[in-house]
């Protein structure tokens, strides 16, 4: 026998020389959430070790993971008071803004501050845009607001806006408005192939949605490969800094797709879903936890992303820097 590739995984050392890939900390980024009116962090129920943050435990949360050395930390941000047209995400006063304004504050260029922008936490029917007359996402009418949101979160000291709306033109409406008001530097993560996922279950309950229905007519269709390519080439065509595909681990064709023809940096997100199912497998003792983890995030690590959106990014970077010594 000539070809042996046992050779190559026989002892630890050997393995871990010819390990192609993996994940750094600082590829990671950690969503949070921020809800006004509480004193109390409130527990997610449906995201076990995952809560709903008053702004100083988010502060102390960011905190301690930039001190792990995890990269962005993406901000979300639960309002009191919704209405018809989101008017807390564009009030430079609204929770999120506020948030990103004292995170900016406490932990400077630390870490890269990602400012969720998208309606569906500010509005009372939930959807990522406003409705026209006959109760449809009007895509144009939504672009402005996303403009106004666009430049009250660079205001409050976003480094980069996360557009995760899927309104066509997004990229472009957001990037002409940051840089008429001067916010030429401020980078811009798209969202672009985002699929109208069921794994976004406990999401809904983490920023309280008021959502009934579904996004289909502006998330994309759960089936469809080439179309992920081609919303990642129409946002890198508008100017997106970062491209992303979401949710991961059920579309790692897709991102491999992406980074495939991706000029920019391809980012990965590990939705709500994909973290409760682990969490809720492991509590049963059905999986071993730490290592169903790992094997996932660095599935999607092999696929090509090179961010990494996770609810694990503390805990992984924590186990980065022990193991590290
Ligand atoms: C909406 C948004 C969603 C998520 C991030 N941004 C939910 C949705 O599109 O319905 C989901 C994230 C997750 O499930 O972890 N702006």
């Amino acid at each position: 026998m000539i070809h042996r590739p046992r050779r190559l995984r026989a002892t630890p050392a050997m393995r871990a020389l010819a390990r192609e890939t993996g994940y750094r900390p600082g590829n990671l980024i950690l969503p949070m959430f921020v809800r006004e009116g509480i004193t109390e962090p409130a527990p997610i129920q449906s995201m076990p070790g995952v809560v709903q943050h008053t702004m100083d435990s988010l502060v102390d949360a960011a905190r301690e993971a930039v001190a792990a050395g995890v990269g962005g930390l993406m901000i979300f941000g639960v309002p009191e008071q919704r209405d018809a047209v989101g008017s807390a995400g564009t009030d430079p006063n609204g929770i999120l803004n506020r948030a990103i304004a004292r995170l900016r504050a406490e932990i400077g260029d630390s870490a890269v501050i990602i400012a969720d922008l998208c309606l569906d936490e500010f509005t009372d029917h939930g959807h990522c845009g406003v409705l026209d007359d006959h109760g449809r996402v009007d895509n144009d009418a939504t672009l402005e607001i996303y403009q106004e949101m666009a430049v009250r979160q660079a205001e409050a000291g976003a480094h980069m806006l996360g557009l995760s709306g899927m309104m066509d033109g997004q990229v472009a409406a957001c990037r002409a408005a940051l840089d008429t008001a001067g916010h030429t530097d401020v980078a811009i993560l798209a969202y672009s192939a985002k699929y109208a996922s069921a794994f976004y279950g406990p999401f809904r309950e983490a920023v309280d949605s008021q959502l009934s229905g579904d996004r289909r007519t502006y998330q994309m269709d759960v089936a469809n490969r080439r179309e992920g390519v081609r919303e990642a080439e129409l946002d890198i065509a508008e100017g997106a800094d970062v491209v992303m595909v979401k949710p991961a681990s059920s579309y790692l064709d897709v991102l491999a797709d992406v980074c495939a023809i991706s000029p920019v940096p391809v980012a990965a997100y590990q939705v709500s879903g994909e973290y409760s199912m682990v969490e809720a497998a492991a509590e049963r003792g059905w999986i071993d936890r730490d290592r169903v983890i790992d094997e996932m995030v660095t599935g999607i690590a092999r696929a090509g992303a090179t961010m990494i959106c996770t609810y694990w990014a503390a805990e992984l970077a924590h186990k980065a820097a022990h193991a590290a010594g």
